[in-house]
């Protein structure tokens, strides 16, 4: 009898390029692994790849526009291999839904934050009908997507982002988030204990876990009451191998007293707070519809660093948002120089189509934001340089998360979010291990050998 030939199939190629905040880093490490269920392998560049996934971020104007210059630099990728298929998922996606299709043809699959877990689907389809119009999802239900994906396999990073919470109902005057991720939604406590222990017995000894509005999380929890952030966090930490906890990114307004509290009851919550006040000016804030003043702020550091005297503050700031004066701008200044901050990210105002602010008449010159940001950027960047000195002579724990550029060195964390670089020894990757820190850089620290 004659064989019939059996073509075995080839494992296909996944390349994910990643724009914007953690969450998206959270959303692409799922679609990996589930797209490795059907059988595809990641490499990492686009040239060799099957399948590409730009999983993007729209809140600024240029992370956005990002995305169609880089579909620009695929489709001539595609010309020369009409089976590449391209999809465009994350917040663009959301947001512009099938207008990517309108603006870049070479798109087969546009699919949002909640939707991507019915990506081979969408893949199938695309192969049958090859040549046609492309697939549009951004269907919008998180709990769905939650429950649809399947559980991670294969082995965990040392630290692990863990989403909790999507979505913002705060609606700052200049954000899209609350447009392009929706409402707040919190999973349930059941389901983040889960995979919190997944993560854990994979070898993760950090989570992270991550929200838009991560501090707003409350769920029910396993005992039938309601719990807040704190209480997730605290049950969090009896977790077997789970070392460290962290969590990004926060709202003032949701720093409730009980979350305050648990930075000095909870020694695995690490030291290190990602809160952004974005403006020193009580008129800006009042215009961003913060719902704070800048000494409701201070007060919270305040009392955060009275409940973890060594707590060391991160925020993000933007200059130039319309109406803003130099007083308003000096009033940021002296904001930041009250706090004294460990790390900061700054921003020019972006005008972004259908946010109250976009339609402010106010807008600041584009000369003058410039400017602004430069002077911030000044301070804060010496800000970061005195308290990375400041880390030199001290013996810190470092969570080892990959090998540095040089043979023998390894790269990890500080509990401050440093990353730092130090002479392995015997230590490695996953380790937890005491460092002496012998110099500091702009944005690292070294150290001599781990102490094992
Ligand atoms: N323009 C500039 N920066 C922005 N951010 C959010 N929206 C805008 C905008 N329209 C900044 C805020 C926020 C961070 C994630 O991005 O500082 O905290
Ligand atoms: Fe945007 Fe404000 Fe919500 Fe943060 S809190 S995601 S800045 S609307």
């Amino acid at each position: 009898m004659l064989e019939r030939p059996t073509r075995q199939a080839l494992p296909k190629k996944l390349f994910v390029k990643t724009y914007g905040c953690q969450m998206n880093v959270y959303d692409s490490e799922r679609m990996s692994e589930m797209l490795a269920a059907v059988g595809y392998e990641a490499v990492h560049a686009a040239e060799d790849a099957d399948l590409v996934v730009l999983n993007t971020c729209h809140i600024r104007e240029k992370a956005a526009e990002k995305v169609y210059s880089e579909v620009g630099r695929l489709r001539a990728l595609k010309s020369r291999r009409p089976d590449m298929v391209i999809a465009v998922a994350g917040c663009v996606a959301q947001a512009e839904g099938s207008e990517v299709l309108r603006r870049a043809p070479a798109v087969d699959i546009v699919v949002g934050p909640q939707a991507y877990q019915r990506l081979p689907e969408m893949l199938a389809r695309v192969e049958r009908a090859r040549g046609g119009s492309g697939i549009v999802d951004v269907e919008f239900r998180p709990e769905a997507k939650f429950d649809e994906l399947p559980a991670h396999e294969g082995p965990a990073g040392p630290s692990a982002f863990l989403t909790i919470q999507e979505g913002c109902d705060k609606f700052c005057t200049f954000c899209v988030v609350p447009y392009t991720r929706g409402a707040e939604y919190s999973r349930p406590a059941a389901a983040v204990i889960a995979e919190a222990g997944e993560l854990a017995r994979r070898g993760a000894r950090e989570i992270v876990l991550l929200g838009q509005n991560v501090n707003a999380w409350c769920g029910e929890g396993p005992d039938g009451r309601d719990w807040t952030l704190a209480r997730l966090i605290r049950a969090l930490a009896e977790i077997e191998g789970v070392e460290r906890l962290r969590y990004t990114t926060s709202h003032p307004r949701d720093m409730s007293d009980d979350l305050i509290e648990v930075h000095g009851a909870v020694p695995a919550l690490m030291p290190f707070l990602h809160l952004p006040v974005q403006s020193g000016s009580d008129r800006v804030l009042d215009r961003m519809n913060r719902k704070h003043r800048a000494s409701d702020y201070l007060r919270i550091v305040e009392r955060l660093r009275t409940a973890r005297p060594d707590i060391a503050l991160a925020s993000d700031f933007i200059v130039g948002f319309p109406g803003e004066s130099e007083r308003d701008f000096e009033g940021t200044m002296t904001l930041v120089r009250e706090i004294g901050y460990a790390q900061a990210y700054s921003f020019k105002y972006s005008a972004r189509p259908g946010t109250p602010a976009a339609a402010d008449p106010l807008q600041v010159p584009e000369a003058v934001k410039s400017e602004r940001l430069a002077r911030l950027q000044d301070l804060l960047n010496s800000q970061q340089q005195a308290f990375n000195r400041n880390c030199v002579g001290k013996r810190l724990p470092i969570l080892f998360e990959r090998n540095g550029k040089r043979h023998g060195q390894l790269v990890g964390r500080s509990p401050y979010m440093q990353a730092v670089h130090a002479e392995a020894g015997a230590a490695r990757i996953g380790d937890l291990a005491e460092v002496e820190i012998l110099a500091a850089g702009p944005n690292s620290l070294s150290g001599g050998s781990p102490a094992i």
